[in-house]
């Protein structure tokens, strides 16, 4: 008896009609652009087809074999032209990307956008504006490209977030992996280039830049504060050796590019940069391009983990921020507090010292308590010594290393250390 009605429902779905495909304007065609069009290509079909109706670029003689055909327009003012459902914007950088997101929003039509450096830049302005008019602004690749969950928050008032910790930038995350295994940073950021996860200018990726135009998003996203990403103490990766992660190797850890802010009453801390991450942390497995964020909470600690950045990991959450964008409407934006400005946080720190004539331990314990540092952990490692330290300000165990340095000729390096 059962059977027929089965093959009854099937049929009734195979004669749906087909959704009408949502219309994109697409505005550039790099290698997210360009993955955002296979993706919509793929889409013919499905139950949400998205047809890509013409995209802006600067150069339409420029090969693009593996892009499907579409309509290749230079002049903005022809996109609107077109009606499109909504823009995808994926130019990258600051202008022309804010005043076509701008002049979409004021027209009424739906953003998608990836773009971090806008966003931290001008992102409370872009919402204003797409809350005044009432259109979608979506940037949920614009932090873990690959991992849905800024929106999910968007409609979650209730959820407080007092603290965010997190691996952001897949590319450096996957650098330091592979200089973990005895590879340079040159290959490495070869390779990363290669697999379409580093940024048009890779300087973005090892300088911190990009997690800094990260964490600034995160931080107004989740109320913890509106500043500049100028404002956030950034630290590249580009001054570490393999040597210096196996050291942290023999103190239990692992050294991982961190971005992290913390708000307290009226003031926030934040600092991005490579660290020190104890084995133990939940932050620790995460290798090659995944990134995961920490969100801690009153009622405990959320995490989020997966594929940070690529092409695909990218179109793919486009495309899904597309569906939402032409389907609903613009979620409330979470309150932000005032401006208060940021300063970086008291952290303890791992420290390696290098030098053919390393002092002793215990005479490095003396010098560096006698200004005010204490060393909580030590190893030795060759021609090095690391050292975890109990918490301190970045300008107190930076005076106390210059002073070692000057009266024992060791060369030194301090990380900032992540607690369990
Ligand atoms: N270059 C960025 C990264 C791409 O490596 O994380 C994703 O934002």
């Amino acid at each position: 008896m059962s059977a027929p009605a089965i093959t009854a429902r099937q049929d009734a779905r195979s004669r749906a009609p087909s959704p009408r495909p949502i219309t994109i304007a697409l505005l550039g065609l790099g290698q997210i652009g360009s993955a955002v069009a296979r993706c919509a290509s793929l889409s013919a079909g499905s139950a949400q087809p998205v047809r890509v109706a013409c995209a802006l670029v600067r150069d339409p003689s420029r090969d693009r074999a593996d892009v499907p055909a579409i309509p290749l327009i230079t002049d903005p003012r022809a996109i609107f032209a077109l009606r499109p459902d909504a823009i995808v914007e994926a130019l990258g950088g600051l202008e022309p990307a804010r005043a076509l997101v701008t002049d979409a929003l004021e027209r009424g039509v739906p953003v998608v956008t990836a773009n971090k450096a806008l966003l931290a830049r001008h992102g409370e302005a872009l919402l204003a504006i797409a809350v005044r008019t009432g259109t979608p602004l979506r940037y949920e690749a614009s932090v873990l490209s690959g991992v849905p969950f800024l929106g999910a928050f968007a409609a979650r008032p209730f959820v407080s977030i007092t603290g965010i910790t997190g691996i952001v930038n897949g590319t450096s995350n996957f650098i330091l992996g592979r200089m973990g295994d005895g590879e340079s940073l040159a290959d490495a950021i070869a390779e990363a280039q290669r697999l379409g996860i580093a940024e048009p200018d890779p300087a973005d990726d090892v300088s911190g830049r990009d997690a800094a135009h990260k964490l600034a998003v995160l931080a107004w996203h989740f109320g913890l504060g509106a500043f500049s990403p100028d404002a956030i103490e950034t630290t590249g990766i580009a001054s570490l050796e393999a040597g210096d992660l196996g050291c942290a190797g023999k103190l239990g850890g692992l050294i991982k590019p961190i971005a992290a802010v913390r708000r307290a009453a009226d003031r926030a801390t934040a600092f991005v940069g490579p660290a020190f991450v104890p084995l133990t942390h939940k932050l620790a497995p995460l290798g090659g391009v995944d990134n995961g964020v920490l969100l801690d909470t009153p009622g405990g600690r959320l995490s989020f983990t997966g594929p940070g950045a690529g092409p695909f990991a990218t179109a793919t959450t486009m495309l899904d921020d597309v569906v939402e964008a032409v389907r609903g409407g613009q979620p409330p934006p979470r309150h932000t507090p005032p401006p208060a400005g940021v300063a970086p946080p008291s952290t303890a720190w791992f420290v390696r010292l290098r030098g053919s004539e390393l002092p002793r331990g215990d005479e490095v314990a003396e010098f560096l308590g006698s200004h005010g540092v204490w060393i909580r952990h030590a190893a030795s490692c060759g021609q090095r010594r690391c050292l975890v330290t109990y918490a301190a300000s970045r300008g107190r165990v930076e005076t106390a290393l210059g002073a070692l340095a000057l009266a024992t000729g060791v060369e030194w390096l301090a990380l900032r250390t992540l607690e369990d």
